[in-house]
């Protein structure tokens, strides 16, 4: 049995670097994705060049779902949100980093305390995912074990990717003391978790939807003591497939801002290294490191080339959050650099700094802020660049590539269907914009056009391994 979805078909296929993915763009306007009973890509393509769903007698055992003009894109990978700041989009009264933590943020995760509060902003948040089409995220999770569990819980029963961890803090200021926790206990409840949730769904790392991280939440929320400790952990669950999620040069202010007050606690050269085990003064090995594949540092925008290099050559991977970056005045990561170290760059909301939920509107902002950047470093991103870092980017950051991220044959099928109906003033661009003559101009338009005027209203659509996601009543 098989199910087949007719549409408008945008992907990047293959497996191409971003610089290389306007050449790999699919665009299939009569496309047809055919899913088999596992959730698996068996066929995409022109949709009168499907291979026959008849079975041996003749029977055909197809289910088809036209979705006439509507888009079939990949569903939309966001390396970098916050679950406990489900309600802190736009939170005003704070300024950059370090202030609207103290001020804002975390006071508002400290409202998790409560368990009904907590399950609340779990289901809220899955919700919330569900309307923007963000099939898979690495998602920073909260301090406290029964929010977690509420949100591994209400990701199950819906259906979506989830990649979570406890927030560590093991130090902080006085708005902070609700979410620290003991040096042991941090490590206990990670290792906890990891035990509970880790792949809990399929009961295999290679199949689960579910899987778990090992979250400090920056160098200055935990202390040299958590930093080694963390490595031991991160040594002995690392064949497990578990992931390390943190923040990294992020704000730059002189003096007072997160990097000098990192290099200034820590004494070390660069911000990484108390990441990397380097964590003693003069950047001196004090344990194991973090870095690693299954490893999304959140922003790196104001690294150095070491940094990069270092990150390239542990396969560390970048969430790139312009929205946030915005919003907290952090600057913004160069794209040409960062993008020609080698690292990967994937898209992230950073929900709640970033205040968009839609994956869309972070790549429209990295189109807008790079095009800005001074000099030669300005660059104009390929739309089909645009939607590989909401899509494929991600899936290689999350190091599950294999399993989705594009329509290639033998994923599984995560995908948004789109309708430009729903959302008016998409539909008229789409209609009436001007398009070149030549078919490669005339496909790129539509793409970038897709990709900028996308709201979250005509998300009509979501799938997960060939299945319906919805939010549950
Ligand atoms: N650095 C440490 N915590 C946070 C956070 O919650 N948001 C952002 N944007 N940066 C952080
Ligand atoms: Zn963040």
């Amino acid at each position: 049995m098989t199910t087949t979805h007719l549409g408008r078909i945008f992907h990047v296929a293959g497996r191409p670097t971003v610089t290389d993915a306007d050449t790999a763009l699919a665009w299939i306007p009569d496309g047809a994705l055919v899913v088999d009973d596992t959730g698996t890509i068996i066929y995409c393509g022109p949709r009168d060049r499907r291979p026959s769903a008849a079975g041996p007698d003749g029977v055909v055992e197809e289910t088809v779902h036209d979705h006439g003009d509507a888009f079939l894109i990949p569903g939309f990978v966001d390396t970098h949100i916050h679950f406990p700041q489900t309600y802190s989009v736009d939170a005003y009264g704070g300024g950059q980093l370090l202030e609207w933590l103290e001020h804002c943020i975390f006071p508002a995760e400290a409202r998790l305390a409560d368990p009904v509060f907590a399950a609340r902003a779990a289901r809220d948040f899955t919700a919330r995912r569900v309307a923007v089409g963000t099939t898979a995220a690495m998602v920073f999770g909260s301090a406290f074990p029964h929010a977690q569990d509420a949100l591994f819980s209400e990701t199950e029963r819906t259906g979506l990717r989830l990649v979570s961890g406890h927030g560590i803090q093991t130090v902080g200021g006085e708005s902070a003391a609700p979410l620290l926790t003991s040096e042991s206990a941090a490590i206990e409840l990670t290792a906890d978790e990891i035990d509970r949730w880790h792949a809990k769904d399929s009961g295999d790392v290679a199949t689960a939807l579910l899987q778990v991280a090992i979250v400090p939440r920056f160098s200055l929320s935990v202390t040299t003591e958590t930093l080694a400790a963390l490595g031991e952990l991160y040594a002995d669950v690392a064949g497990r497939g578990v992931y390390v999620h943190t923040h990294l040069n992020e704000n730059n202010r002189p003096g007072t801002g997160e990097i000098d007050l990192v290099k200034g606690t820590f004494g070390v050269k660069n911000y990484l290294d108390t990441y990397d085990g380097r964590f003693l003064p003069g950047s001196v090995v004090g344990g194991a490191g973090l870095l690693g594949r299954r490893t999304i540092m959140a922003h790196a925008v104001h690294c150095t080339d070491e940094e990069l290099a270092r990150m390239a050559e542990t396969g560390t991977s970048i969430a790139h959050c312009p929205v946030s970056q915005q919003f907290l005045g952090s600057g913004t990561m160069p794209w040409r650099r960062t993008v020609a170290s080698g690292v990967t760059v994937a898209a992230g909301t950073d929900v709640g700094a970033g205040d968009e939920w839609l994956i869309s509107r972070v790549l429209a902002d990295a189109f807008k802020v790079h095009l800005s950047e001074p000099g030669d470093d300005s660059v104009a991103i390929h739309p089909a660049q645009m939607l590989f870092t909401g899509s494929l980017a991600g899936a290689r950051a999350l190091d599950m590539e294999d399993r989705f991220g594009n329509f290639d044959v033998g994923k599984e099928a995560d995908f948004l269907v789109i309708r430009p109906e729903l959302w008016p003033p998409l539909d008229s661009i789409l209609q009436h914009g001007i398009r070149a003559d030549d078919e490669t101009t005339a496909r790129d338009q539509t793409l970038f056009a897709l990709l900028m005027g996308l709201r979250e209203p005509a998300v009509a659509e979501v799938y997960v391994r060939g299945s319906r996601v919805t939010t549950p009543s």
